[in-house]
Parts: C-alpha cells; sequence; structure tokens
C-alpha cells in the first residue's frame, strides 16, 4: 500500500480492527458493577455504539511511535470511559432525550440515577487506569477530567449570554478539544517519545478536537436529528452561542442580534423561528465561516505530523481530520 494514498475511512478500520474489538471486549468486561442499575446503564451505552474516535487516535498515536502493547487497549478504553461518563453527565445538564439514535440514558432511568452512574463511569476508567501504575498517566487523566468538568461549568455560567469568539475556543478547548489531545498524548507516554514528538501529537489532538467541536456545533444548526442521533436545534435552546451564530452576532444587524438574543432568552423557537435564525446564518455566511475555520484546525493538525515517518498509522492520522470535517454525524 502506498504510504502517499490518502487512507480511506475502510482502511483505517481494518488497520484497527483488532484494537477495536479488544477495546469493545474490554468495555464489556469494565461495564460490570455488583449493582445491576449500574450495569444496565453501562451496558446500554456501550451498545449504543458510537465513533469510537477518541480511542482509535490514541491507538494510532500509539502505533505510529512504535507501541504496540496491550497498554494501548488498556488506555483506549479509558478514554472511551471517560469521554461516555461525560455524555451521561452532560445529556442530564442539557436536558437531551436523545443519544446514538436510542434513548438518553438519563430519559430512561432518570436524572438521579444516571448522575450516580456517571460517577462510577469515571471511577472505573481510573481504576483501569491505575493498572498501567504509571504516575503520569493518572497525571494526565486528573488534568483532563478537571479540564473538562470547568469547561461544562463555565458553560452554565455563560447561558443565555452571546460569548465572544475567545471564549467560545477556550470551552471547547476545555470540554472536548482537551479529550483528544490527551489521548495522543497518552499515545506518546506509552510509546516513551519525546517531549518534542509529544507535543506535536498533542497539538494535533488539541486542533483535531477544537476542529470536531466546531463542526458538531455546526451540524447542531444544519442537521436532521434522523442522521444525528441526537436532537438539534439544541445549543440556541439551552442559550449556548456556538461559532456560527457568534460569527452572525458579530456581523449582524441590531436587528439580527435582538432575534438571536430573543432565542437565548426564550430558550425556544416560540417566538423567533428555527427558519429566521437560519435565514440570519445564511446571510452572513456564517456557516461557511465556522468550517472554514474548521479546515483550518484540520490543516495545522495535519501540519503538526510533518516530522513523523510515513506509516500507516501516519497515514490515517492524517486522514482523521478530514473525516471529522466532512462528517454528517
Ligand atoms: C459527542 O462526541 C460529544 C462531543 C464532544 C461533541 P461524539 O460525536 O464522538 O459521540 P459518539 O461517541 O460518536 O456518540
Ligand atoms: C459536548 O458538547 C460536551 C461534552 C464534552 C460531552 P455538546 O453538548 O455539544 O455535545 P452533544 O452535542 O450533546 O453530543
Ligand atoms: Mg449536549
Ligand atoms: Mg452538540
Amino acid at each position: 500500500m502506498s504510504t502517499l494514498a490518502i487512507a480511506t475511512a475502510r482502511e483505517v478500520f481494518e488497520l484497527l480492527r483488532d484494537d477495536l474489538v479488544a477495546i469493545e471486549q474490554e468495555l464489556g468486561r469494565d461495564a460490570a458493577s455488583s449493582v445491576s442499575t449500574i450495569t444496565e446503564i453501562a451496558e446500554y451505552l456501550r451498545e449504543g455504539g458510537g465513533k469510537r474516535i477518541r480511542p482509535s487516535v490514541l491507538l494510532l498515536s500509539a502505533h505510529m511511535m512504535g507501541f504496540f502493547g496491550q497498554s494501548a487497549i488498556r488506555l483506549g478504553t479509558v478514554v472511551e470511559m471517560v469521554h461516555t461518563a461525560t455524555l451521561v453527565h452532560d445529556d442530564i445538564i442539557d436536558g437531551a432525550s436523545t443519544r446514538r439514535g436510542r434513548p438518553s440514558t438519563n430519559t430512561t432511568w432518570g436524572n438521579e440515577k444516571c448522575v450516580l452512574a456517571g460517577d462510577w463511569l469515571y471511577m472505573q476508567a481510573f481504576r483501569v487506569a491505575l493498572e498501567e501504575k504509571n504516575l503520569r498517566v493518572l497525571d494526565l487523566l486528573i488534568a483532563l477530567t478537571q479540564q473538562m468538568v470547568e469547561g461544562e461549568l463555565l458553560q452554565i455560567q455563560k447561558l443565555g449570554k452571546a460569548v465572544s469568539e475567545a471564549e467560545y475556543y477556550d470551552l471547547i478547548f476545555r470540554k472536548t478539544a482537551c479529550l483528544f489531545s490527551t489521548s495522543m498524548r497518552l499515545g506518546a507516554v506509552l510509546a516513551g517519545a519525546s517531549e518534542a514528538e509529544e507535543t506535536n501529537v498533542a497539538t494535533y489532538g488539541r486542533t483535531v478536537g477544537l476542529a470536531f467541536q466546531i463542526v458538531d456545533d455546526v451540524l447542531d444548526l444544519t442537521a436532521t436529528e434522523e442522521v444525528l442521533g441526537k436532537p438539534v436545534a439544541s445549543d440556541l435552546r439551552e442559550g449556548k452561542t456556538t461559532l456560527a451564530v457568534i460569527h452572525a452576532w458579530d456581523h449582524g444587524t441590531a436587528a439580527d442580534r435582538q432575534l438571536i438574543q430573543r432565542v437565548l432568552d426564550d430558550r425556544s423557537f416560540e417566538h423567533v423561528s428555527r427558519q429566521e435564525i437560519q435565514e440570519i446564518l445564511k446571510r452572513h455566511d456564517s456557516v461557511a465561516y465556522a468550517m472554514g475555520v474548521a479546515e483550518r484546525y484540520a490543516e495545522q493538525a495535519r501540519q503538526a505530523l510533518a516530522g513523523f515517518a510515513e506509516s500507516d498509522f501516519k497515514r490515517a492520522l492524517l486522514w482523521v481530520p478530514d473525516f471529522v470535517v466532512a462528517r454528517e454525524k
């Protein structure tokens, strides 16, 4: 296989197939608690699938730098479990009714049980991570979890207000990009990579992660629930302004801003419709602007890998930013 050809989804999946199967098995083992409600919730989440993109980049990072041991499976499982725990809590906070094309866990089990199941999942992730007996790994995971919680909290503090672009990037770094960055870094730690290599893959993770959340936020404005598998047009209704809306706010007329603020205040499209908001975004090319920023981050991610030797794993990592920007769910 030419190392120059662009990888495809199928090739990347083939490259990681055995690892991803092993991670699914590990996730299954780790979902078991002596309390049946927790096992049910953890199993339900695992069965719901998901893209498994965080473990995938961790595996690719480790493999690109020559590490193929069992620890990559273990830490891949850990980052997916941390991700899952944040989803459980996020859906409670956002009052979301669907996730991965099915009723969200809070819809099925209620908020109280899901807060606790989320806590349990975080701790289970740390228990698995502890098996590495590596303080650096724990340090990274603790800093990560605190960043993610801080990100969600900052978001709550800013609800209902049009945030600045700088505030938006800070927020999405914490709540999303930090996990991508940490996943890449963990791959480097396992491989015993140099500080410079670790910094480069962390930059890759940060920029891919920023692009990932920008696109998630665009999809909230443009996709259908059927395709996305989770609620759409929900960010504004929850009082969150995301990049395209921030752009329209900054470039719009006073009347445009008033309409956006009305949705933020009402927390609904009762007085101002979703179509009216989409019309404003269209007039200012705001979705194209947000996608342009995502594409720039994707390009930065690819550039961060420039110093690594060519390999199928590197090719796969070069493909991920394209996937992230072009995805429909
Ligand atoms: C959803 O992440 C949460 C965000 C950070 C936007 P994913 O889109 O990776 O969710 P799954 O795991 O594929 O369901
Ligand atoms: C992602 O933000 C937050 C997490 C880190 C879980 P969103 O609230 O936009 O994620 P979705 O759209 O519900 O998946
Ligand atoms: Mg949400
Ligand atoms: Mg979202």
